[in-house]
């Protein structure tokens, strides 16, 4: 199969091509990013020297349309919803990882990312590629809205108690925290090493575009709208995120209850991990995989249960959930490609 990477000079694009180079059905045929084209991948991306001999292109839809069958969008905000309309027309599969056609509600997109929403007859075809929740609607899908890294993070660790009604979704406060490759590579003083090193900062407080997301698939989950507090921090790690979910449990219960739910939950979900009792998981845990750990405490003085979820953001938060997805909408087996252990230490 061949495949474009538009978007293949920032990091969730380089993420892309590291993984569809150890695919072993997948072919990449272009490499898309606007400021290099006609420079040569390697002559950017050293690190990639005898290992991928191309040149990067300029974006042309009929070109791409000519030749792939699968484009993977890593762009910012408002440039996939300009391109997408006409590659379906086109026959070719997409696969966002931008937020363009994540949020459904009339308005929310314009709203939460300041930009003009994507074309209506569009955004209704696209699936939310949360791999684990949606596979049936994935494997059919001809556009596959990838979701965001905060999100992965925190429905993966909080939909199974929430499915099962065991808590009270509105008192869910979410405290995330996220390492600097989650901000893509360009650069911005807030970015600078010397303000992220040895410093922890809050930023978008109650303004994150992400919230809308999250309480959408909750939402839709149980049927009524909540609203949730989310709080997002910035660390001085390089990848690598970790969601701290707070919540009230409907009826007393045991951390051992909590994980063996978990752990049936997620049987037949390779890329989840629950910890056992008592430990928690980490970031570097999961570093360079696709893997999502997730560990629990219960406060029986408060009846609250804790959730600790971690990804790595370019991984199974961003190009390995966009090659899981792939997967699934192709017949591939789920893993192909994604069998990477982390990098520790
Ligand atoms: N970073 C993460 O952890 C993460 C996680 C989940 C989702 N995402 C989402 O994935 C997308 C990419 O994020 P990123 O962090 O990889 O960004 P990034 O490092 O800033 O890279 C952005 C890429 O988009 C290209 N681009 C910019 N304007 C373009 C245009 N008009 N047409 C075509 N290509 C254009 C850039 O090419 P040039 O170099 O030529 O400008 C670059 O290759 C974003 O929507 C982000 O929200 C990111």
């Amino acid at each position: 199969m061949k495949a474009g990477i538009v978007g293949a000079s920032g990091y969730s694009g380089l993420e892309l091509i590291r993984l569809l180079l150890g695919h072993p059905e997948v072919e990449i045929e272009t490499i898309v990013s606007p400021s290099n084209a006609g420079s040569k991948l390697d002559d950017i991306f050293p690190h990639l020297t005898n290992i991928q001999n191309c040149d990067f292109d300029s974006l042309d839809l009929n070109d791409l349309a000519e030749r792939t069958d699968v484009v993977f969008f890593a762009t910012p905000a408002g440039i996939s919803s300009q391109s997408i309309p006409s590659l379906l027309e086109k026959g070719v599969t997409c696969i966002d990882l931008s937020g363009d056609f994540r949020l459904k509600e009339d308005g929310l997109y314009e709203e939460w990312y300041k930009h003009s929403s994507p074309p209506a007859q569009t955004l209704k075809k696209a699936v939310y590629g949360l791999s684990e929740f949606y596979p049936e609607e994935i494997a059919s899908a001809d556009l596959i809205a990838n979701p965001g890294c905060y999100p992965t993070a925190s429905l993966l660790g909080i939909l199974p108690v929430i499915q099962q009604e065991w808590v009270d979704p509105a008192s869910l406060i979410i405290d995330g925290k996220s390492g600097l490759s989650g901000a893509g590579r360009k650069t911005s003083i807030a970015a600078h090493f010397s303000e992220v090193n040895e410093n922890v900062s809050a930023y978008k407080l109650g303004r994150h575009q992400h919230i809308p997301e999250i309480e959408q698939i909750i939402s839709s989950q149980i049927g009524k709208d909540i609203q949730l507090t989310f709080s997002t921090h910035l660390i001085p790690l390089t990848r690598g995120m970790m969601c701290s979910m707070y919540i009230n449990l409907k009826h007393e219960k045991t951390d051992r209850e909590v994980i063996e739910l978990y752990q049936s939950f997620y049987e037949n979900h390779p890329f989840i991990r629950i910890m056992p009792e008592g430990k928690w998981p980490t970031p570097k845990g999961v570093a360079g995989s696709n893997y999502c750990d997730i560990g629990f405490s219960v406060d029986s003085r408060t009846n609250r249960l804790t959730v600790i979820s971690v990804i790595d953001n370019l991984m199974k938060g961003a190009a390995g959930q966009a090659v899981q997805n792939m997967n699934l909408r192709f017949g591939y087996p789920e893993m192909l490609g994604l069998t990477l252990s982390p990098v520790f230490p």
